[in-house]
């Protein structure tokens, strides 16, 4: 089968979150099934240009159309990726290679991804290269259904479209004038991209294409409620026979114990004890705290974002800190908010808390291994890779029952038996307290079990093997309609 996958961001070449880990992972975990040629196509940022690692070769030269304007686009090939997954940069000087920002957040957002789509939709047509199905990603790839149905159907008769949500709280919202001034679509589309009297890119998406998936099965249920659809519950109702979820896998080659190059001492499954032991004596000298082995080391590495639940940690980490002899980590960077508590705490209990405010993927690493427990207590959690990642490293995940999280942490039942760890349903932090207590209670009262507990989490399959094949059911199930 040809596949085409288009997303706004992929691993290694340019990454601000989980979706750039998907896109690193699901495109080379599909070119691995027999009988499948995969490409994926990516904006080529500045920062991807400026990359001597990266050599591309020009392959097509196109003038993308939006609205009155005509914009430049050049294909650019990668030429030296070592697997069978072919990767295309949609290159503009205009768009992306002249922007010194990061990847999002300019002005025109929304006039760079609507050039990337129908750029994309062009290139394709230009390189001959006419895909079985086009997988496409979030509100930034949005019109890429959209201006299939509507424009591309006579160069691409037979190619199904599946659009897969990796958070649902960023749609793609413009004002309405957008519609006639970039989108130009003939004007029946109108009703479909309006909400609100407004544009809604993610709106238009999930009416048009064939598929919707999401990234876990409890997210797809979660999206028909108000709480957590963002306004979108009753499109999603209305579409609700054609989502499925699936739920993410992780590198299991890139995020491995046994080879990561940032981590101290290597360890698997059967050498856990000793090896997470020297890279948690290693982790607490590195973050300034007390080396100590028998004091539980908390660790939580995420952008302080407040969908992330950091206003429940806020609100129970000094109860824990007084009542509980622990330590606390916290890696990552975002809401000044967060940041400046973290830092606060970490003045204030210096032989307790860490608090790195700084984004660090070789630190992140040594914390998921020195780390004995790991939080993450989102408050609405599509997937969440790093509660995968934790496990992978033998890290005990306590997370909110939300999403991803509900669907990879089966809770662990009183005796420290079955499930792969702790979690509470309700959103608020005594909750949240008594999940982590539950498990430190397990941690200094039955090591053995918490080892087990350990041990579980490491065995369990992670990779994109299964994910991936659901992926490809999907597709066939769409090419045979
Ligand atoms: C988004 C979601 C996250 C998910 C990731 C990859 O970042 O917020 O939950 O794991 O996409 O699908």
């Amino acid at each position: 089968m040809k596949i085409a996958i288009l997303a706004s961001e992929g691993a290694p070449y340019v990454k601000s979150g989980g979706l750039g880990d998907v896109m690193e992972a699901l495109p080379a975990a599909l070119s691995r099934i027999e009988g499948n040629e995969v490409f994926l196509m990516l904006p080529y940022y500045k920062k991807i240009k400026e990359n001597p690692k990266y050599s591309v070769e020009l392959v097509a030269q196109l003038q993308v159309e939006l609205g009155w304007r005509k914009q430049y686009a050049g294909i650019m090939r990668l030429t030296n990726r070592d697997d069978a997954v072919t990767v295309y940069f949609i290159d503009s000087e205009y768009y992306f290679g002249a922007r010194e920002g990061a990847i999002y957040g300019e002005g025109d957002d929304g006039e760079r991804f609507a050039f990337f789509s129908k750029a994309c939709l062009d290139g394709m047509v230009a390189m001959g290269l006419i895909p079985d199905v086009i997988q496409c990603n979030d509100w930034q790839c949005g019109m890429v259904p959209t201006y299939l149905k509507a424009m591309y159907r006579p160069m691409f008769p037979d190619t199904k479209c599946m659009y897969t949500i990796h958070n649902i709280e960023y749609q793609g919202w413009a004002d309405a004038h957008f519609f006639d001034d970039v989108l130009q679509l003939p004007w029946e589309y109108r009703s479909c991209l309006d909400m609100n009297g407004a544009v809604n890119v993610m709106k238009a998406a999930i009416e048009t294409c064939d598929m919707v998936t999401t990234v876990s099965e409890s997210y797809a249920r979660e999206l028909m409620y108000p709480y957590y659809a963002h306004g979108l519950d009753s499109v999603i109702a209305g579409n609700a026979w054609k989502l499925t979820g699936i739920t993410n896998g992780i590198d299991v080659n890139t995020f491995n114990p046994e080879t990561d190059p940032a981590l101290p001492a290597h360890y698997n499954a059967e050498t856990f004890r000793k090896g997470k032991a020297e890279c948690k004596a290693a982790l607490q000298k590195e973050l300034g705290l007390p080396v100590r082995p028998d004091v539980p080391l908390m660790v939580m590495v995420t952008r302080l974002a407040g969908h992330k639940g950091l206003d429940l940690l806020c609100y129970i980490a000094r109860r824990l800190l007084s009542e509980e002899n622990v330590q606390i980590a916290i890696l990552g960077t975002g809401e000044a908010q967060y940041e400046s508590f973290f830092r606060g705490l970490a003045a204030e209990y210096p032989e307790q808390v860490s608090a790195k405010i700084t984004f660090n993927l070789a630190l992140a690493s040594r914390m998921y291994a020195g780390g004995d427990i790991y939080m993450m207590p989102s408050k609405s959690e599509p997937c969440g890779l790093s509660q995968m990642n934790a496990m992978h490293y033998g890290t005990v995940p306590v997370v909110h029952a939300t999403g991803g999280l509900r669907d990879t942490v089966p809770g662990v039942d009183d005796h420290g038996l079955n499930g792969l760890g702790y979690s509470f349903q309700s959103y608020n932090g005594d909750d949240f307290l008594w999940a982590l207590k539950r498990c430190l209670s397990l941690y200094e009262n039955d090591r053995p079990a918490f080892e087990n507990l350990q041990h579980r989490g490491m065995t369990t399959d992670f990779s994109w093997n299964v994910p991936a094949g659901k992926y490809m059911e999907l597709f066939r199930s769409m090419c045979q309609k």
